[in-house]
């Protein structure tokens, strides 16, 4: 049986989630992302018959290559990387209609070249296709990609159709406000707003998108989620590896800018947003905007908000590993942050009081991504004694990755002839409950797209709202020496300052 037909979460999308005519342009064709996500999301899509009857896959790159040699890389990347196998009759339906066209990203007449090339695809089909162009390059070449996508006609290809081009744009979206501004600006002069498809693949991720279901489809979590019951929350994104070989990009990145800007900023909207009137993108982005924009200015002095930690030698899985200053490509004077840390206030009605935290960091105890509700406690009349009670706040657990679930922590009494209590913990674990074959966050952000749905991408008032909050941080640590830099063993939780965070509200971090 087809995975389409047995899997869950794909009943009823091929038949009420189709694509028009499609051509999927890959900029940065022979890169690590398209072969690591793309191309196997692709595959997986045509698998479960997601994928348009006509279909064309066109990888754009600097080098040249053959269509023969791009279609053995694509098998390859498919054989490598894919989450199923490779099945010959499904890669062949795709890869009959995958082409490379090599050219220059500031190369005008190579996407001259390009648009000919996408004229000749529809003279093929015999109607009009769409053009999703995915730019997966290095982000120093979004500004020329883009701009030749409007010189070359091919931005506003079909606009004002059905089948109007769009493009999808990968992280990061700039470096701080003032270069996210200039993108946006870039991006506006060519495209409309709604053919704009801004990525963050943690919106892909089931959980995340469970999220807004648990919220607003149970009726015993909305009414407890404010300030008169909630306590705290906690956000985490933390990840076992260095910086391996990607030393020289990470030196000019950093934990704020790679992870918090974007990720936890985005899981922090989703998680504390007002219902949205509807489902559609718009409502939902407009609910994260205001969100974002009701969050405090963030203390960043001495004692303040924020706190930035550089990892030293530990140990991780029982094997001893370097400091993050002995990494290859790292300055030994490096000032960039492995280890992020906020204390945030959202100033509404819903949330004054609650402080919300938010941390990532690299050579961590734990590969960890989840949101953690804290709830207050209920008055302690009745549990009072403390030798008996072992009592703990009841904490709501969205796990993202890996092992994506959901779990709650209530007390419950031990089984004996006197009362007794010890927290216990429910789980609900994703492939438990739905087979664990789940499509990947890339499937569904480029079905999304094709489909014109921008539920789970960032608009570009979302990413300068969020750059706004980050910005500052950034420039005071550029200017601050390296003595407030922190250290953290690798394989530990971060560094006292993150803890202090907590400690000045009586709170602490969960280890997840
Ligand atoms: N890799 C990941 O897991 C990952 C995850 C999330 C986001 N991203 C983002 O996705 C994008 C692509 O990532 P990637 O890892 O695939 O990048 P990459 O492998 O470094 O580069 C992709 C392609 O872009 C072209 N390119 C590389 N450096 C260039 C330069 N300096 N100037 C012009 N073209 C250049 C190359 O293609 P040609 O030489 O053939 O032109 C290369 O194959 C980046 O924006 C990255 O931040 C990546």
């Amino acid at each position: 049986m087809a995975d389409s037909q047995r899997h869950p979460f794909l009943h009823g999308l091929s038949k009420h989630r189709g694509a028009p005519p499609t051509v999927v342009v890959i900029f940065g064709a022979s890169g690590d992302l398209t072969a690591r996500k793309l191309i196997p999301a692709v595959y997986n899509l045509g698998v479960d018959n997601l994928l348009p009857t006509d279909f064309h896959l066109v990888g754009y790159g600097r080098k040249e290559i053959p269509d023969d040699e791009f279609r053995g890389l694509a098998k390859d990347a498919i054989k490598e990387f894919s989450r199923r196998e490779l099945d010959d009759e499904s890669w062949g339906r795709i890869s009959a209609n995958t082409t490379y066209v090599a050219g220059g990203y500031d190369d005008l007449q190579a996407f001259e070249r390009l648009a000919s090339h996408i004229d000749k695809i529809e003279q093929q089909v015999g109607r009009d296709v769409q053009s999703l162009f995915y730019i997966s390059t290095p982000p120093s070449v979004f500004a020329p990609i883009l701009k030749n996508l409007g010189a070359a006609g091919l931005a506003g290809k079909h606009l004002g159709k059905p089948h109007h081009a769009k493009v999808i744009i990968e992280k990061p979206f700039g470096r701080n406000l003032e270069s996210a501004r200039e993108l946006n600006g870039t991006i506006r002069s060519v495209f409309e707003e709604h053919q704009v498809y801004r990525i963050d693949h943690y919106l892909g991720k089931e959980t995340v998108q469970d999220l807004l279901v648990q919220r607003f489809s149970n009726a015993i979590f909305e009414p407890l989620w404010n300030r008169n019951f909630i306590d705290s929350v906690q956000i985490t994104v933390s990840e076992e590896v260095g910086v391996g070989s990607r030393g020289g990009y990470y030196e000019q990145s950093g934990a704020l800018r790679d992870m918090i800007q974007n990720h936890t900023m985005q899981l922090l909207a989703l998680t504390a947003m007002e219902p949205p009137v509807s489902l559609d993108a718009e409502s939902i982005r407009d609910e994260k905007v205001k969100l974002l924009k009701a969050i405090q200015p963030l203390n960043i002095g001495p004692n303040g908000d924020v706190a930035r930690a550089q990892y030293s030698a530990g140990m991780i899985g029982g094997k001893e590993v370097r400091g993050y200053l002995e990494e290859e490509g790292i300055a030994a004077d490096s000032k960039t942050e492995t280890y992020a840390a906020l204390r945030m206030s959202i100033n509404n009605w819903r949330w004054q009081g609650v402080p919300f935290y938010l941390r990532s960091g690299k050579r961590m105890a734990r590969r960890v991504s989840e949101i953690a509700i804290n709830f207050k406690r209920p008055p302690g009349t009745l549990f009072a004694d403390s030798e008996k009670f072992n009592l703990a706040n009841n904490t709501l657990a969205f796990q993202i990755q890996p092992d994506e679930g959901l779990s709650m922590i209530l007390n419950a009494k031990i089984p004996g002839l006197e009362t007794r209590t010890q927290p216990v913990k429910m789980n609900f674990r994703y492939a438990t409950t739905f087979g664990s074959n789940t499509p990947e966050a890339y499937e569904r952000l480029v079905l999304d797209a094709m489909i014109g749905d921008g539920t789970l991408f960032i608009r570009g008032d979302e990413a300068e709202t969020s750059w706004k909050l980050c910005t500052p941080i950034l420039d005071a640590w550029s200017e601050a020496g390296r003595e407030v830099m922190e250290s953290y063993p690798a394989g530990s939780w971060g560094p006292a300052g993150s803890d202090a965070l907590l400690a000045k509200n009586n709170q602490l971090w969960r280890q997840p």
